[in-house]
This record gives structure tokens, C-alpha cells and sequence, in this order.
């Protein structure tokens, strides 16, 4: 398969020998003038018009799962974010924004390439929207689990839950992440550029509403956000060990 071929050959020789860089920084952003968050236009635009083929997708996400996983799940270390469950027009802005530079992401940028066109967006975000989201993920393991727990709470119930809601289900129409089942450690490096300004396509209601967070009170949201669920939407959990 031609994607798997240019996996194993960037994965051998360094993907910068193969691939082009990402595209110099964006003027775009936060931080930049006349910047729209999330203005509907270009292979974005088209993208959410079309319908996404799940069976398509899970070709398209096979390049994907050499860091995000088959399943979808990401890594615990809060390298790969888990992408399992996550609302195809989250899926389809955020890459989108990767692959016009407006959310920097250098590891992904040529993966996220390998996606020809808005079809194929389309596709790969039908495909990970359906799996399950899984139930092991990375949590907060401190001893003062419980105290951080309580005070992420009172603050994301005050601030956070109108538009990530209750159960950390987002918003599919308005582009509100999944949160249940993220690694605290992803969750945790998010918190700290949303806050500071470096994931330029940041949504400025939130960047307002977390810019006065202190590091103390990032942890405390971050541990509480990784111990959400979602119900109905989280994987089955496996009993009664190994299958035969
Ligand atoms: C070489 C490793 C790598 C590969 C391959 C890769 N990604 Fe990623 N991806 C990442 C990293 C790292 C991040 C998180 C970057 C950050 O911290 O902002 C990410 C973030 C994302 C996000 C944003 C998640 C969120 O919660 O906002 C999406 C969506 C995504 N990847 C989809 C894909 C898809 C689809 C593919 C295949 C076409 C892919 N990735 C291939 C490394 C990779
Ligand atoms: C006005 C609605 C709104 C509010 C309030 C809000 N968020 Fe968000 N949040 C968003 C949107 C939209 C995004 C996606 C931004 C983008 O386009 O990259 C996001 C992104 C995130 C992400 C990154 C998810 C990922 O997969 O990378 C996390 C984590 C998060 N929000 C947590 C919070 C927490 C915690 C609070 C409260 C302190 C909060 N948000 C308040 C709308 C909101």
C-alpha cells in the first residue's frame, strides 16, 4: 500500500528528508489581526459538506495508527492525543487547521499531508468518530488525586461545562471537543497553550475564560477532565482475560 510505504520511508529516513516542512508559521491565530476562529472556507468547508465513507476511512487512518494506534487511543505519556469518539467537525477543523499551519503540529504535519483531499478528510473522520472511546487511558496518579478531582470540578462545572458539557461530550455542531477519555498529560499540555497563546487556533471565548487560570488550578481542571466519561460511548471494558 502506497501510504504504508511512505510511513516505513519517513519513519526510516527522518521525515524531512522525504516530506516538505509545515508551512511557515500563519499569520493567522490568536495573536494575529483580522483572524476569524473557525471562518468556513477552503478544503474545511468542503469537507463538512461532504459525507464521510467509515470504510474508506479506515484506510486513509492506517498511516494514522502508527502513533494515534489502531484503536485510537493515543499514548498515556501525553504524546499522541487519544482521537476515538471525537465529532467529525472537530476532527475535520483540527486537521484542517494542522495542514494550513493555523495549529502547529511538526510530528503530524506530513501524515496529516498524506489525506489527498476533502474526501478524504471526510473519510478518516467518519472512520474515528465511530470507535469506542477506550476506558484505560492516562489519569491523574497523584496521591492528592481525590482533592484535585474535587477542585477541577467546581472549576470546569462553573466554566467549562456550557460548552464541553457534563460528561465531557463537547458539542458536534459547534465544534466543541470530546474531552472524556483524553490523557491528563495531553489534557494537561493543552491547558498550558490554550492558556498562553501557542495553540493560535484556540477559540477566544475559552482562551478568555482560562487565561487567569493559575498552574496550580491547570492541574486540578486537567485531573478532573481525565476522569470523565461518556456514557454510551466508551469502549466495552474486557472481561474475563485473554480471548481464545
Ligand atoms: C508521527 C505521529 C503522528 C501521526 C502519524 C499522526 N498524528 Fe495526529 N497528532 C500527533 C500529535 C503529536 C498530535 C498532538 C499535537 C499537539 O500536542 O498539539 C496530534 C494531533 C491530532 C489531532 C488533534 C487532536 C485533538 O484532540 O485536538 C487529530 C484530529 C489528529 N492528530 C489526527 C490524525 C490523523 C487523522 C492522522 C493520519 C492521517 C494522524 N493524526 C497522524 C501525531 C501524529
Ligand atoms: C465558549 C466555549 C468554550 C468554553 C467556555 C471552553 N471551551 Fe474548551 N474548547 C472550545 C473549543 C471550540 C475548542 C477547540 C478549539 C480549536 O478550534 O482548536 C476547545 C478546546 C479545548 C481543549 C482541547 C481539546 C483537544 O482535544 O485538543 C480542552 C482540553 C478544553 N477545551 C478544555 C476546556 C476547559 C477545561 C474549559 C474551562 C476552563 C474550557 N475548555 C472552556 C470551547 C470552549
Amino acid at each position: 500500500m502506497k501510504k504504508t510505504l511512505v510511513l516505513a520511508l519517513s519513519l526510516a529516513l527522518g521525515s524531512t528528508m522525504v516530506f516538505a516542512g509545515p508551512p511557515a508559521a500563519h499569520k493567522g491565530g490568536i495573536e494575529g489581526k483580522g483572524y476569524v476562529w473557525n471562518a468556513q472556507e477552503g478544503e474545511k468547508s468542503e469537507a463538512l459538506k461532504l459525507k464521510g465513507d467509515a470504510k474508506r476511512g479506515e484506510e486513509a487512518y492506517e498511516v494514522c495508527g502508527a502513533c494515534h494506534l489502531p484503536s485510537g487511543a493515543g499514548r498515556p505519556d501525553g504524546t499522541f492525543p487519544q482521537l476515538a469518539g471525537q465529532h467529525t467537525t472537530v476532527l475535520i477543523k483540527q486537521m484542517a487547521d494542522i495542514r494550513a499551519g493555523l495549529r502547529d503540529n511538526p510530528t503530524m504535519y506530513p501524515f496529516a499531508m498524506t489525506l489527498t483531499d476533502p474526501q478524504e478528510l471526510a473519510d478518516a473522520s467518519a472512520y474515528i468518530e465511530r470507535l469506542c472511546i477506550p476506558v484505560d487511558h492516562g489519569k491523574y496518579e497523584g496521591a492528592d488525586a481525590a482533592m484535585q478531582i474535587a477542585k477541577g470540578k467546581e472549576l470546569y462545572e462553573k466554566q467549562c461545562k456550557e460548552c464541553h458539557g457534563a460528561n465531557g461530550e463537547g458539542n458536534k455542531e459547534k465544534f466543541y471537543p470530546v474531552i472524556a477519555g483524553q490523557h491528563y498529560k495531553y489534557l494537561l499540555r493543552q491547558m498550558n497553550e490554550i492558556r498562553d497563546g501557542h495553540r493560535r487556533n484556540a477559540n477566544p471565548d475559552m482562551v478568555k475564560v482560562i487565561k487567569p487560570y493559575t498552574n496550580d488550578q491547570l492541574v486540578a481542571i486537567s485531573a478532573y477532565q481525565s476522569s470523565l466519561k461518556m456514557p454510551g460511548s466508551m469502549c466495552k471494558p474486557k472481561v474475563g482475560g485473554k480471548k481464545k
